[in-house]
């Protein structure tokens, strides 16, 4: 099972030193052992190895090790932290900072050389849901353009754009029938859900057949809330 706690643009590096130290305590004394996985902003990335039960994972990267990219990140800087997972695709990437797909490609495919675990996000906008499931499915498989599906160290997040952050999760209905159509394709890949995952729609989320895991925003960014998450998911 993997859960996932995306910060976006929240919290600095005090703030999440401290949320990453609750976690570890509280991981380390419940003895839960899941895919626990925490994506800060990069000013507060701390090293990957300094919290045995967490994943510190990046948000975003340039697909190179360095260069001549001003107010970029490359590997050689998340290698600095012993960063080895990231995010790739997430809809605020691709609307409000214009990533097109041929980009995402390129950063997919340099991921995927550097061995990286990825998150891989897809999710339709509100307009393509209201023509029904199949419109859906076409748009989420053109998200799929130029992705290796068989890297061996892929996820995949299904997170319809109008669900995230709203407070509106999708259906359980909808979520189960997109992640089944999902998983005839994408075989062993984990499957995760997220768009306003919280501790009340969590536990029927997590139970359906085809889903590993949830990729949570704002609900995940306390602490306490997100080791409540965890439990919560553990039954
Ligand atoms: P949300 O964000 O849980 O706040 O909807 C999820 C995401 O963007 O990954």
């Amino acid at each position: 099972m993997i859960i996932a706690a995306n910060f976006k643009t929240n919290h600095a590096r005090e703030s999440t030193a401290a949320y990453l130290d609750a976690l570890e305590f509280f991981l380390n004394t419940s003895g839960i052992k899941s895919d626990i996985r925490v994506y800060p902003p990069f000013t507060a990335l701390l090293r990957g190895d300094l919290y045995p039960n967490v994943k510190i994972g990046a948000q975003n990267f340039y697909p190179a090790i360095n260069g001549a990219y001003t107010g970029e990140i490359g590997a050689q800087q998340l290698d600095e932290f012993c960063i080895k997972n990231v995010l790739i695709g997430h809809s605020e990437r691709r609307i409000v900072l214009k990533e097109t797909q041929d980009f995402i490609a390129k950063k997919y495919t340099f991921a995927l050389s550097n061995d990286w675990e990825i998150i891989y996000c897809i999710g339709e906008p509100k307009e393509v849901r209201d023509n029904g499931f199949e419109a859906v499915m076409e748009y989420l498989w053109a998200e799929f353009d130029g992705i290796d599906i068989n890297y061996q160290n892929l996820s995949v997040a299904y997170e319809p754009i109008w669900a995230i952050g709203t407070g509106v999760s999708a259906q359980t209905e909808d979520i189960a029938e997109v992640l089944d159509r999902l998983k005839d394709k994408l075989k062993s890949t984990p499957l995760l859900y997220g768009g306003s995952v919280n501790t009340e729609n969590l536990q029927s989320i997590i139970s359906l057949k085809s889903c590993d895991g949830v990729l949570v925003g704002n609900a995940a960014l306390e602490a306490a809330n997100f080791c409540k998450l965890i439990q919560i998911a553990q039954k």
